[in-house]
């Protein structure tokens, strides 16, 4: 059986990841596509419960590196129990966020050495690598306006990363679209700003681009 394909979201708070991800699977299963939809970090119980500790703010004092070993820690499981048996079975994996924030937020932005994140790329991910990564990028300023209303209506607070300076924000902008120019064959970005149903169909006009419908 061939091996299904994998696709990853990108991008900074308030994006639309979320929904760009739903939408973007239900329009494959209407293709006939078999399809997981997952997020990072999650998509196992141990990789949600530590998504809970990550989110909540209780690992900060172990600093960008600490934090980042647990996405890793997240990572590992997820590659091991959901991604990589999906994709053995033929089925297409839709994730949000994935390698690209852990450079992102913890390397770019938090200051983890690149070589670092490298060596735990190479020993966790190895050849598991997306097909394709969807980049939506917008205005930093915009995405956290959006991401508080989406706190509040919810009745929850900022999460640990939100919360961070429009500083930090714009890094992680800069740093997501300097992914993109590094590695043009995996990465399309994405303008965010629109209705999500535009974003819609440029994301689904990208896919059946560089992967066939
Ligand atoms: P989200 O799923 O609502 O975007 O929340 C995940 C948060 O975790 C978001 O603020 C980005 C952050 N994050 C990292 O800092 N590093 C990572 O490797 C991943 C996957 C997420």
């Amino acid at each position: 059986m061939a091996r299904g394909r994998f696709i990853t979201l990108e991008g900074g708070e308030g994006a639309g990841k979320s929904t760009q991800a739903k939408l973007l699977c239900d329009r494959l299963d209407k293709e006939g596509v078999r399809t997981l939809l997952t997020r990072e970090p999650g998509g196992t119980p141990r990789a949600e419960a530590i998504r809970d500790i990550l989110l909540s703010g209780k690992a900060k004092p172990l600093g960008p590196m600490g934090e980042a070993l647990l996405f890793y820690v997240a990572r590992d499981s997820h590659l091991e129990l959901t991604i990589r048996p999906a994709l053995k079975r033929g089925v297409w994996v839709i994730c949000d966020r994935f390698h690209d924030s852990t450079r992102a937020y913890q390397g770019a932005a938090g200051g983890v050495p690149v070589s670092a994140l490298d060596a735990l790329e190479r020993i966790i991910i190895g050849d598991t690598q997306p097909d394709l990564t969807l980049i939506l990028d917008l205005p930093p300023e915009e995405g956290l306006i959006r991401a508080k209303a989406r706190a509040e209506s919810a009745g929850q607070a900022v999460d640990r990363f939100e919360e961070m300076s429009l500083r930090f924000h714009r890094n992680l902008r800069d740093e997501f679209l300097d992914i993109a120019g590094t590695a043009p064959e995996r990465c399309v970005v994405i303008d965010a700003p629109g209705k999500p149903d535009d974003v819609a169909y440029t994301i689904w006009k990208a896919v059946v681009e560089r992967l066939g419908s």
